[in-house]
């Protein structure tokens, strides 16, 4: 399927699903996130981006903080954004250097062109409404954009044209269960 009419699974019934498994996520699925954030820092060493100390970084939809305390090597700013409170918890007591709020990707309440590195990985197709969140991650970033696609979710070739009209993608990687896109703000 491929258009603009997908029906997308009730939000509080995804929220219930992963507060319900919170305790549980990173047993099940830090492995497999890993392995596409290894590839994302292969990606940028690649092209050159560095992540610097003084740089900000968003994770939107950073669940239990995998795809976000990732970063702390880099030493940068981090903040993670997640609808899914008992997530945000898990995120926060497991990192003393990020900052963590219970917010959905369709309503940041954070200031235009805030953040050098917007990641949003494994995440974009729980969004309700997707234009609102692309537009969102548009309205916050300030120059590099990554995002993670898991290709077995019905909507992936409408999720990746709406990224690649509202970016510029400067790097394209097939992954096992996702497709990487390094993108820049237009
Ligand atoms: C598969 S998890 C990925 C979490 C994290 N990025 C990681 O790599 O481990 C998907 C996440 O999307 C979040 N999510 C659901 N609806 C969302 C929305 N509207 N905006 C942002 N994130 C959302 C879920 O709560 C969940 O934490």
């Amino acid at each position: 399927m491929d258009c603009d009419c997908i029906t997308r699974i009730n939000p509080i019934i995804i929220m219930n699903y992963y507060n319900e498994i919170a305790e549980g996520y990173e047993e099940l699925h830090e492995d497999e996130q890993l392995a596409k954030l290894n590839a994302i820092k292969s990606l940028l060493e690649e092209l050159k981006i560095e992540i610097s100390p003084n740089h900000k970084l968003l994770d939107v939809g950073c669940g239990s903080g995998i795809s976000t305390r990732f970063w702390d090597f880099t030493e940068c700013e981090r903040i993670g954004l997640d609808p899914a409170d008992k997530l945000i918890e898990i995120a926060q007591k497991k990192d003393i250097n990020g900052q963590y709020f219970v917010e959905p990707a369709e309503n940041i309440s954070l200031e235009d062109k805030l953040f050098d590195f917007v990641t949003c990985i494994t995440a974009i197709h729980n969004f309700e409404n997707l234009d609102m969140g692309i537009s969102e991650i548009k309205r916050v970033s300030k120059n590099i954009i990554i995002f993670s696609i898991l290709k077995t979710v019905i909507d992936f070739k409408n999720i990746v044209r709406k990224i690649k009209t509202n970016f510029q993608v400067i790097k394209e990687f097939e992954g096992d269960k996702d497709s990487i896109l390094i993108c820049k703000k237009l």
